[in-house]
């Protein structure tokens, strides 16, 4: 088998949608399209991936890894779906960021996709998870501000290195107010990948700790994580 390929998730902005998309899109990819995935809980600082996933409560983690205590099989837990998944943990010091991707590395051989969920900052955190990857994933919301932010962590992976696959658009369909795909592909020069509606059935999916393409696999959110996931 070819070596992974690592898709870093990232956008400078919280609340948009990067955790969701991780779990979701894992998800999709392994129960439904029989993928052999990795989702990594590359948000060092705030990790949340577990709470999404209902994985609470496990020994290890990305962190215990990164500080040579734990191997990152010892890490990887299977989710009810089929997706692998290493953990974060909570208030954990002295972790070197900068190891990642030596650990992303290792595991490559094992799986066909690795997610890497990650910070809303631009820091040398997020620039770790865009050394690790591939290819990076830009999420956003429809709004101004959030789309204006994008520019800060395109400007980051630019200089990096590391190329684009394209924007996640989230939270569609909120305002008649909110910016057009068109628009918010104009004003970053980069391809939407996804429009993925604004569905209570995603924010319950959360509430109830399983992802809506496993709790509610027809609403209209799985259905577009279904159409994004097939450019994988
Ligand atoms: N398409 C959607 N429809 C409805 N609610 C959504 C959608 N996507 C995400 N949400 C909700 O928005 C909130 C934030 O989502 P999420 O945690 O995935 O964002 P994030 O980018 O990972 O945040 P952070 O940067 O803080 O890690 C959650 O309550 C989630 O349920
Ligand atoms: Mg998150």
């Amino acid at each position: 088998m070819a070596d992974a390929k690592v898709y870093g998730i990232l956008s400078a902005k919280g609340g948009v949608g990067k955790t969701t998309i991780t779990a979701n899109l894992g998800s999709i990819l392994a129960r439904e399209f029989k993928k052999k995935v990795l989702a990594v809980d590359a948000n060092i600082e705030v990790p949340n991936l577990h709470l999404y996933l209902d994985m609470l409560g496990l020994p290890s983690s990305l962190q215990n890894v990164i500080k040579d205590e734990v191997s990152i099989a010892h890490s990887t837990y299977i989710h009810k779906s089929g997706l692998a998944v290493v953990p974060g943990s909570f208030l954990e010091e002295g972790v070197d960021v900068t190891r990642l991707k030596n650990i992303i590395d290792l595991v490559k051989g094992l799986y066909e996709i690795i997610l890497l969920d990650s910070h809303p900052h631009v820091d040398k955190e997020t620039r770790a998870v865009i050394e690790s990857s591939d290819e990076v994933l830009i999420v956003t919301n429809p709004w101004i501000p959030i789309v204006t932010s994008c520019l800060l962590t395109i400007k980051l992976v630019n200089e990096v290195g590391t190329p684009i696959k394209g924007i996640i658009l989230n939270k569609v369909g909120r305002s008649d107010e909110e910016m057009s795909a068109r628009e918010v592909e104009d004003s970053l020069g980069l391809p939407i990948l996804a429009k993925i509606p604004a569905d209570i059935n995603v924010y319950r999916g959360v509430e109830k700790r399983t992802p809506v393409v496993v709790e509610v696999p027809k609403s209209p959110a799985s259905k577009e994580f279904r159409r994004l996931a097939k450019l994988f």
